[in-house]
This record gives structure tokens, C-alpha cells and sequence, in this order.
């Protein structure tokens, strides 16, 4: 998904610190990138392609400025050219706009700006924004009130920055579409002041961050920062510290990020952990969301973070809540919530745009809204009446893996803390190992071998059942965002209903199973059904049932509570996706077509 940095106050540096900026946010995927720098006039350099390629193509030039903004772009409007790639500008080349969202209105805006002559280099919807822009100075306005008008003017979502020739401020607004300031003025010498889709694009440089809300416009220059409300006036804001170590964005040693935030597993999970749980008393903690007692639940949710959901709702309603998950892109369509129902989003990000809306969707319903995020400071933290941080810290990868963990974590935290289920102490001890559990695995897991053995397969197929169900679905789409190979998941009764016209000696099925009871004989049953048809099974196994005889190879998991077990089968499946994606040679922290936070819908 597109990004942004800005920076002013750096002294000869600022298309050093725009450059490192943009690869700090290339994690969030992109196809290509670009940087404007105004001094007395505006430079701009643009490429489609990789960060590298930017660099290229600016060795050959000198290129200055006080005032800076880069931007690396995930197409929606136009394919990704050079043309296409932001920072875009005005006909006069004073102008240069960089815009993460939507702009919904561009059609007809550049329609009526075209028919005043105004001309397009672009396919792009941001483009509309330099030439309002153009128009309002044209009209007298100065460099902020023509920003300001041209915002005015725009339908949809957007981060937007700007720099104009011959002044080294930089405008910004936002609507829909995170911005943050990064405010480096408090040791000597002289200040600097950043902007940027998220706070790793300058985590290098300051820990001080300022979130802008929606409406809000800010103005950075070397002399200081302002934000203000639409109508100009000034807005009092919070600065906040950001508690991570830049180290923390690091490989640490590891090949890729995906595999460092999957060997931090245990880590996360202490985090998420800490000062929440009390063993001895088999109590939670989670502050006032104790009191909340809802009569029933809807979470909304995508990707892997809708796998989390599933595996909430199956926890509440274990513990006598109705609940139930749905897909946040689908979520206008779900029946509305009943009575005090509470509905949950759960989002890494914090920003992704189909729940965003879905719980905006659930508020105007009437509803009470719970955000469980990883993002401090997130829009949906923001928006929601309630959160829930699963502390997970910064992941790179776009695949989601450390997250999903700790999602699971923090849902039995929910559960644990909101309802009176049955058995509190053995999951809450069952949590509590949970690190030592995972680490486990990960010292001893095989599944660099099962990789290797079935790399060439034609497709590979997921089952599991009750809790483990969403692990399997979970497990398919890891294998497919990460090795670009054919993966589905199933409901372990659902495969002969239809999927087992597509089981062959070329398609090996992982089955999670784990425990001895009922979920797991059936299981077996379906494993029997996958083996008759010649199809090699991986069972990811605990070792209390014998499916361990009907299988060509296991992945062990230490026995625990079912709940926890989940999370463990978990830690086996994506590690057999991410050995067969680097045998592969896959690009493993960027998939291809593939962002870390979508904010768009
Ligand atoms: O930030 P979110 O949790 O809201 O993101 C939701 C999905 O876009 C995300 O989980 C996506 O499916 C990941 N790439 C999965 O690895």
C-alpha cells in the first residue's frame, strides 16, 4: 500500500533522509516510488520499480532542497510507469502533491480542469490535486490557502503532502488515511520535523510523534509545526513517544523479516501477556473491557486477521456468548447486531479500509464498537469505543505471522475476561506457556524437511476442525501469499463435499490434529479419506490421537490446552510456507500484488 515521508529542517541531508525513509516503508508493499524536494524551485525524480531503481535514477543528478516529500506507490489509477509514480505536479512545475487514499470526485474535477487547460501527464487520481492547487494561486491565494482549497475540494480518502517552489513548508492533511508528524526539536542544534504514512519511515530519527485525526491540516517548516482544523484554527495535540527500538525494524541475522517475526513469537506473546495474567488467582486483567459483559458479538475482520476472528467467535461461544465473524468486506450485508451486542474489529494495522468501514457500518447500527489492534495511535483505536492492543510490536512482513499469534492471545484474554467461562486456570496456565511451547517448536520443528520433500507439489490443501479450522485456512493462505502456489483450507468435513475431486499424489493435505476426542477422530476419518486417494498427509499433531500411523510425516506439538493449540499447530504450518517460499526464491517479505496495510477498499 502506498507511503509517505516528508522531512524539513535537515540540513544538506533532506534527499538522504527521504531515500531512507521510502525503504523503511517499502515493507508495505509498492510498484513504484518518487521524491520532490522544493527550494527555489521543485525537483522531482520518479521510477517505477523498486527503491533501487529510484536511486538510479538520481546518481546522475543533484538534486536539493529544504523541504522534502517521497511517496512509493501501490497502483490503483493507472498502471505502475514512471508517469504514474507520485510525487505528481501542477502544469507550472511549481506544485508537487504526494497522496495516499482515494480520491473519489477526480473524474470530474479533472474534467473541469482540463477544460480550463489544465494538462495531464497522469492516469492517476492524485494528479487533480497539484493543479487545484495551481488554479487557487493562480487566484491570489497564498501557498496555504491554496492547499487548504484544493483539500476542500476532494471526496474520498486521503493523506495528502505537498511542497511548492520557493518555500520550505510542507502542507498535509489527512482524511481516511493515517499520517503522523515526527518532532526532533528537543536537543541542540537544529530542528528537524518529519511526516509520514507511518512511524518507521523516520523511526530512525525521532521517537516523538504527533497522530493527525481526520479534517486535520499540518504545516511543517524549520521554524516549527502547526496543526490546525479545517477551519484554520489551531488544534492542541499530543506529542507521544513511540516506544520501539529502530533495532526492532531490523533482520537481526535472520534471511527475511517473516522469519525473525516468527522465531518472536515467544516474545509477543509475553508481551501480550504481561501484567494481564495472574496465575495463582486464575484471573485477567484487562481493565474496563472486564466490565463490557457483552450479550453477543460480531467480530469483523480480513485475511488473517479474519482467521482470528473465526477462532474469537468459537471461543465466546464456547463460553455461552453468541458470536460470530464475519468478513469486513461483506459486513453491510450481515444481519444487524441484536441488543448491547458489541462488535469486534481486529486489524494489525489498525488501518485497513474494509474494516474501517464495516465498524463505521456497526456504530451507525448502534452498536459499541472494539478495536483489537496492534497499532497504537491506529485510526481504528481511535474510532472504536474500546481497544484491546495485542502488543505484538512492528512487523515488516507482509504476511502476517507474529500477529496472528498474538491475535489469538489477546482474544482469550477477551474471552477470559468478559465471560465466565469454565476452566479459567487451565487456559490461562496453558497461555502462560505458550512461549516455551512455541520455542519449542521452533527448535525442533521438521518442517524445513517437509518442505524440501514436497516443494514441486501442484497444490497443497489445509483441514482442521473446531479451533483448528481457522489454522487451516490460516496455514492455505500463508502458503499462498508467500510461495505464489495453489493452497486451500478446509473445514476437515467440508473436503468430501467437493474439494476431494482435486486431492492427487500431487497434492500433499496438511491435517491439524490434536488432542484424542471427537474433532480429532473425524479428523482421522477425513485423513483416511485424502490417503485412499493417494495423497500425501502431513499431520501436525500433539501425539494424544494415533493419526501418526496413517500419515507419510508429523510436526509435533507439545500437548496443551485446545485453545493453545491452536497457536501452536499454527508456528508448524507457517514455517513448512515459509521453507517451501525460499526454496522457491520467493520474494518472501514483499509477495508480489501483495500490501502490508490495504486502506483501500
Ligand atoms: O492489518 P490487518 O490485520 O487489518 O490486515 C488484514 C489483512 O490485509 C492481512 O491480514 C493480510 O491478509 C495479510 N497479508 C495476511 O498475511
Amino acid at each position: 500500500m502506498c507511503g509517505i515521508i516528508g522531512c524539513v529542517g535537515r540540513e544538506d541531508d533532506t534527499l538522504d533522509v527521504l531515500v531512507h525513509g521510502l525503504s523503511k516503508l517499502e515493507y508495505r508493499g509498492y510498484d513504484s516510488a518518487g521524491v520532490a524536494l522544493s527550494g527555489d524551485r521543485v525537483d522531482v525524480c520518479k521510477k517505477s520499480g523498486k527503491i533501487e531503481d529510484l536511486k538510479g535514477a538520481l546518481e546522475p543528478r543533484s538534486i536539493g532542497g529544504a523541504a522534502g516529500i517521497g511517496h512509493t506507490r501501490w497502483s490503483t489509477h493507472g498502471p505502475p510507469t514512471d508517469a504514474n509514480a507520485h510525487p505528481h505536479l501542477d502544469c507550472t512545475g511549481d506544485v508537487a502533491v504526494v497522496h495516499n487514499g482515494i480520491i473519489e470526485n477526480y473524474q470530474s474535477l479533472r474534467d473541469e480542469l482540463v477544460a480550463v487547460g489544465h494538462t495531464f501527464k497522469s492516469d492517476t487520481d492524485t494528479e487533480v490535486v497539484p493543479h487545484l492547487v495551481e488554479d487557487a494561486l493562480a487566484d491570489g491565494a497564498d501557498n496555504e490557502a491554496a492547499v487548504r482549497e484544493a483539500i476542500d475540494r476532494l471526496d474520498g480518502s486521503y493523506a495528502v503532502a505537498v511542497v511548492v517552489s520557493g518555500d520550505d513548508t510542507i502542507y498535509a492533511a489527512r482524511n481516511d488515511s493515517p499520517l503522523v508528524l515526527g518532532i526532533d526539536d528537543e536537543d541542540e542544534g537544529r530542528p528537524a520535523y518529519y511526516l509520514a504514512s507511518d512511524v518507521p519511515a523516520f523511526r530512525d530519527f525521532t521517537d516523538r510523534v504527533v497522530y493527525l485525526a481526520d479534517g486535520e491540516f499540518a504545516t511543517l517548516s524549520a521554524d516549527g509545526w502547526r496543526v490546525s482544523d479545517v477551519d484554520g484554527n489551531a488544534v492542541d495535540k499530543d506529542v507521544d513517544t513511540v516506544d520501539w527500538d529502530p533495532e526492532e525494524t531490523g533482520k537481526s541475522g535472520y534471511d527475511h523479516f517473516m522469519l525473525k517475526e516468527i522465531h518472536e513469537q515467544p516474545r509477543a506473546i509475553r508481551q501480550c501477556l504481561r501484567g494481564r495474567v495472574d496465575e495463582m488467582a486464575a484471573t485477567v486483567d484487562i481493565g474496563d473491557l472486564g466490565d463490557l459483559s457483552p450479550t453477543g458479538v460480531q467480530f469483523v475482520a480480513c485475511g488473517t486477521s479474519y482467521h482470528a476472528a473465526l477462532y474469537g467467535a468459537n471461543l465466546l461461544r464456547n463460553a455461552g456468548i453468541p458470536a460470530q465473524a464475519f468478513l469486513a468486506s461483506e459486513y453491510a450485508t450481515s444481519p444487524p447486531p441484536i441488543g448491547d451486542a458489541l462488535v469486534v474489529g481486529v486489524t494489525q494495522s489498525g488501518e485497513t479500509a474494509d474494516t474501517l468501514s464495516a465498524l463505521r457500518e456497526a456504530r451507525k447500527r448502534g452498536a459499541r464498537t472494539l478495536a483489537v489492534t496492534n497499532t497504537v495511535g491506529s485510526t481504528v483505536a481511535r474510532e472504536c469505543d474500546h481497544e484491546l492492543y495485542i502488543r505484538a510490536g512492528p512487523e515488516i512482513g507482509v504476511a502476517a505471522s507474529k500477529t496472528f499469534a498474538s491475535q489469538l492471545a489477546a482474544l482469550n484474554l477477551f474471552t477470559l475476561g468478559t465471560t465466565r467461562v469454565d476452566g479459567k486456570r487451565d487456559i490461562i496456565s496453558a497461555l502462560r506457556d505458550l512461549p516455551s511451547n512455541i520455542q519449542a517448536i521452533l527448535d525442533e520443528s521438521q518442517a524445513k524437511a517437509v518442505a524440501e520433500t514436497y516443494v514441486d507439489s501442484d497444490a497443497y490443501f489445509f483441514i482442521g476442525r473446531g479451533l483448528q479450522y481457522p489454522v487451516a485456512l490460516e496455514g492455505a493462505l500463508k502458503m499462498k501469499e508467500i510461495t505464489y502456489k495453489h493452497a486451500e483450507g478446509f473445514a476437515a468435513g467440508e473436503l468430501k463435499h467437493g474439494p476431494l475431486a482435486l486431492v492427487t499424489e500431487d497434492t500433499p493435505v496438511f491435517a491439524v490434529v490434536t488432542g484424542d476426542g471427537e474433532m480429532a477422530r473425524k479428523t482421522i476419518g477425513n485423513v483416511k479419506e485424502v490417503e485412499a486417494r493417494n495423497a500425501p498427509v502431513v499431520a501436525v499433531t500433539d501425539g494424544q490421537s494415533d493419526v501418526g500411523r496413517y500419515v507419510d510425516a508429523v510436526l509435533e506439538v507439545p500437548e496443551t490446552h485446545p485453545q493453545a493449540a491452536a497457536v501452536l499447530a499454527n508456528v508448524q504450518l507457517q514455517l513448512v510456507s515459509y521453507y517451501v517460499a525460499d526454496e522457491l526464491g520467493r520474494s518472501i517479505d514483499k509477495p508480489r500484488n501483495l500490501a502490508k496495510s490495504v486502506t483501500v477498499e
